[in-house]
């Protein structure tokens, strides 16, 4: 019998890998299951104690008075942006250069998305760029925090402050990075993440979590995931809402996972930095942006640009070593954006030469390090071909 398709490509259970590495490994491990059981059996399904202790616990984690957990990180910024107020008729700044969810929340919630840019030398939106791209439709900005980088949070607040527009922080990539003393989803008016699982947590599927210091907008969030129903009530609502809620035994994974979460981002960091040490001016690679002071990206994702994408990635793909494209077409390129919008090849030229230029190597909490000098040497080798 043939071997049952792979639901998600980039998702493996963790288990031994023996000579294969893949891209990305998700942990589940005993505690995890024996919380998602006990949730199982002794809480309400939907809404049970653990969705409130893992809020509790997530906003705690990122220095913000709220959290509102949603069913994925795509209801997340939707309902952000919807519980701002913002719909029809108004627009939002964001990148072309992020995963096509980031633009399709502002369209979910009724308003237009405009893009702007990448930074000269970089991979997030650039501060520049998307206050050029602000006209008097616009209510929000979203910097996208990519591969696990901050954005340059410090110019976004700047603009925020001068022109009154929410910064709705996208963290679905970088859960537990650092910008100056914060941490993201702490910064802007809200952050928002995503739990799906190749991410740096995951609850054991789909999920997601608005944060933010605001009571009001975690109010209007809470209603909206909830069938738009007022506070402790249960027939009566207040709003137009969805059913967007996060189960009780997805967050009784999560709770268990974010107590792993900061152990994880540093072994993420001790690879990246092997990683960095070993590809260091070789000829061909440019490595991820470097860090700036006071940053401290999680690597979600370790990212090289190379012009010999195609071989590269054939030869380490040869030798076992899965590697991934984040992501191959910029949003702007994608065929609804194209359709709607009538976007061209050129519109935002740095977005689109990161997306030829752009390869993931494998990155997860249990790599080995001996396994990510292999990598760097099957990798220097393919660019001798
Ligand atoms: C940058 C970014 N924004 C938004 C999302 C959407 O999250 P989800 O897949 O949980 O809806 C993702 C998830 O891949 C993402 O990477």
């Amino acid at each position: 019998m043939p071997a049952p398709a792979q639901a998600q490509h980039e998702v493996e259970p963790h288990v031994q890998h023996r000579n294969r590495i893949p891209l990305a490994s998700p942990i589940i491990d005993a505690e995890m299951k024996e919380a998602a059981l006990a949730a199982l059996e002794n809480e309400k399904l939907v809404m049970g104690e653990s969705v409130h202790k893992f809020e509790e616990e997530f906003a705690r984690f990122c220095g913000t008075k709220y959290a509102v957990s949603t069913a994925s990180g795509t209801a997340a910024l939707s309902i952000t942006l919807q519980a701002l107020g913002i719909s029809h008729g108004t627009e939002v700044v964001t990148t072309p250069f992020s995963f096509i969810a980031t633009a399709n929340a502002v369209l979910h919630a009724g308003a237009e998305p405009v893009f702007a840019d990448v930074e000269d030398s970089g991979i997030n939106l650039s501060p520049g760029k998307a206050r050029a791209r602000v006209g008097p439709k616009t209510r929000a900005i979203i910097p996208v925090h990519l591969y696990g980088h901050p954005s340059a949070m410090d110019e976004f607040l700047e603009i925020s402050l001068e022109t009154g527009l929410k910064l709705v922080e996208d963290a679905c990539q970088a859960h537990g990075a650092e910008f100056g003393s914060k941490r993201v989803g702490s910064i802007g008016e809200a952050g928002c993440f995503s739990f799906y699982p190749a991410k740096n947590m995951t609850v054991g599927g789909d999920g997601g979590m608005i944060t933010t210091n605001n009571a009001e907008l975690a109010e209007a969030a809470g209603s909206i995931r909830d069938c738009g129903r007022d506070k402790n009530s249960k027939y009566y609502m207040g709003r137009i809402g969805y059913t967007s809620r996060l189960n009780s035994v997805n967050a009784a994974i999560g709770r268990v996972q974010l107590r792993r979460l900061h152990g994880w981002n540093e072994a993420r960091r001790r690879l990246a930095a092997l990683y960095r040490r070993h590809l260091e001016g070789v000829d061909g690679v440019v490595l991820p942006p470097s860090e700036r002071q006071g940053e401290k990206p999680v690597y979600h994702l370790f990212v090289i640009r190379t012009r010999m994408r195609e071989q590269v990635k054939k030869h380490l793909e040869k030798n076992g070593i899965e590697t991934g494209v984040h992501y191959p077409v910029p949003i702007h390129l994608q065929t609804p954006y194209r359709q709607e919008y009538g976007y061209m090849e050129g519109a935002f030229p740095l977005s689109e030469s990161l997306s030829n230029e752009v390869l993931s190597l494998p990155m997860y909490p249990t790599l080995q390090e001996d396994d990510v000098v292999r990598i760097c040497n099957i990798l220097k080798d393919s660019l001798k071909r």
